[in-house]
């Protein structure tokens, strides 16, 4: 079938998925999700005309990962979201097992989607595969041909490159030459990444192995992303297969980023770790972009692989985080929600100076979608924090608590209602005594953002819909010398 009615046909299917769902109480209110079935990375981030546009791996036919789509939504704020159609369907024998992710870039008033074509050649998942870079092209941004001459980079090059593992392509522009950086692993399974070049888009040379893990660095490095934040070069990528170390690498998979330096001919990227870009559960495969205001904005999967995901019986899977702009601050990544979300507003309620010793609720302080901004003093307390989407006898709850002696913020899902539990810990200093912590709480998820952004833990969480009571709680007096929260409005309200 052609391109065109293979990209109709899905977005029919989803559509139509769409109108029979009745309003599920785990769906999101105001982050992405696919109108209906399974997503997962995001895809295609980018500023095109105006709009932000934001593709998604999307399988358009059920709740599971299978036959991989690119889903398509917009926006002009980062923050009202609007569904298009399917943007690119498995067509040709290059990519006839999935287009996978990658990325878009605009040349002469036309967006260029980059892919990974994904073709199955055997039973074992993870040895019986080719993959090859691929492009399709639109003049308005919705609907995209796919190029004659695919794949534009039709098999990883020599060296110690494991041919079936090779994709993910993230192109930019630079000083008026195109790169791209593809996801990769050495044939002793280390994860490792690849840099091309190109002046047109069209015809690509190889430059080299640009970075290579060691040590407890993952067998395979996934959506590599080779970006500039004030000043610091660093990968931004998702290594797969690293171990527990401490408190650290808990999830199946990470997300982090390489603070290092892209030496001027590319062909070496100098680092010495690596860092996560988050210390929840539920945060993978992140992607950045620049907009006109030159800002540095990240979308990431709100999901985790292999995690149960119980938004299932809801016939939907998968979301993604809020964009989060990217800034260094003495040597330190910070990433924060977007300012325009300031939008979704709405029925203020705040106070200053609380004291709170053993438990305590604040009146109209609850909720299932809201944004709850805190200044905790902690004075002389060694362990306080809250729990949120709590049931009225405290069985169920979600609690994000902080040891003062150990400098640690804990997250703990344990008792959070369906799905998944678990704890998870970040490590985030006081400042002056005082902690500063914003929750954007949706209808199955939290996004935790400690000192204005100097690290953040993202969970999805499964409780009941009538589960909306928040309690502070301190071992010895604290204070809460500022909580502001505000019920947040839908967002993603167009749907096909
Ligand atoms: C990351 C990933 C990518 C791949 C895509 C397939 O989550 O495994 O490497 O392109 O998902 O859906």
């Amino acid at each position: 079938m052609p391109h065109q009615e293979l990209v109709e046909q899905a977005t029919a299917s989803v559509l139509e998925e769409n109108k029979r769902q009745a309003a599920g109480e785990w769906r999101l209110d105001y982050h992405i999700t696919a109108p209906a079935f399974w997503i997962n990375d995001p895809n295609g981030f980018c500023y095109y005309n105006g709009e932000y546009h934001l593709f998604y791996q999307h399988h358009p036919y059920s709740v599971k990962w299978d036959n991989m789509h690119w889903g398509h939504i917009k926006s002009r704020d980062l923050t009202h979201w609007e569904d298009l159609p399917v943007a690119l369907a498995p067509s040709e024998p290059y990519d006839k097992d999935g287009c996978f992710s990658g990325s878009a870039i605009e040349k002469d008033g036309r967006l260029y989607l980059f892919y990974t074509g994904n073709i199955w050649t055997g039973p074992d998942p993870d040895t019986d595969l080719k993959q090859s870079q691929c492009l399709a092209i639109s003049d308005d941004g919705i609907t995209f041909t796919k190029y004659e001459h695919n794949p534009v980079i039709s098999e990883a090059p020599e060296g110690n490159i494991d041919p079936a593992h090779f994709r993910d392509p993230k192109v930019w522009e630079e000083d008026g030459m195109y790169y791209c950086i593809l996801g990769s692993k050495s044939r002793e399974n280390t994860g490792q990444a690849l840099l091309y070049k190109s002046s047109d888009l069209l015809n690509w040379e190889y430059i080299s192995i640009v970075a290579k893990g060691t040590g407890n660095m993952g067998y395979m490095w996934e959506c590599p992303d080779l970006i500039t934040v004030n000043g610091q070069d660093m990968i931004v990528m998702s290594p797969q297969g690293v171990r527990p170390e401490g408190d650290l690498y808990h999830n199946l998979h990470q997300a982090v980023y390489l603070p290092g330096k892209l030496e001027a001919d590319k062909e070496n990227f100098q680092f010495e770790q690596f860092k996560l870009l988050d210390y929840g559960f539920d945060y993978y495969a992140p992607q950045t972009t620049l907009d006109a205001e030159g800002r540095r904005l990240m979308v990431g999967w709100m999901a985790m692989w292999e995690s149960p995901m119980p938004e299932e019986k809801e016939q939907w899977t998968g979301a993604m985080t809020l964009p989060r702009e990217l800034w260094m601050e003495k040597g330190r990544l910070y990433s924060f929600p977007v300012q325009e979300l300031e939008a979704l507003r709405q029925k203020q309620v705040s106070y200053n100076n609380v004291h709170i010793h053993n438990a305590l609720q604040l009146d109209g302080i609850n909720g299932k979608t809201l944004e709850l901004r805190l200044t905790i003093d902690a004075k002389r307390a060694g362990h306080f924090g809250l729990s949120f989407r709590g049931d009225d006898d405290g069985t169920e709850k979600t609690t994000w608590s902080y040891d003062v002696g150990q400098q640690k913020a804990v997250l703990d899902r344990s008792s959070a209602g369906e799905g998944p539990g678990g704890v998870r810990k970040a490590e985030v200093p006081l400042q002056d005594g005082l902690m500063d912590i914003c929750l954007y709480i949706d209808n199955s998820s939290v996004e935790i953002f400690m000192q204005h952004g100097a690290a953040s833990m993202t969970a999805r969480i499964y409780p009941k819909f009538t589960s909306t009571a928040i309690m502070f709680f301190s071992d010895e007096p604290a204070e809460l010398v500022k909580v502001e929260k505000w019920e947040l409005k839908p967002s993603i309200t167009t749907r096909l």
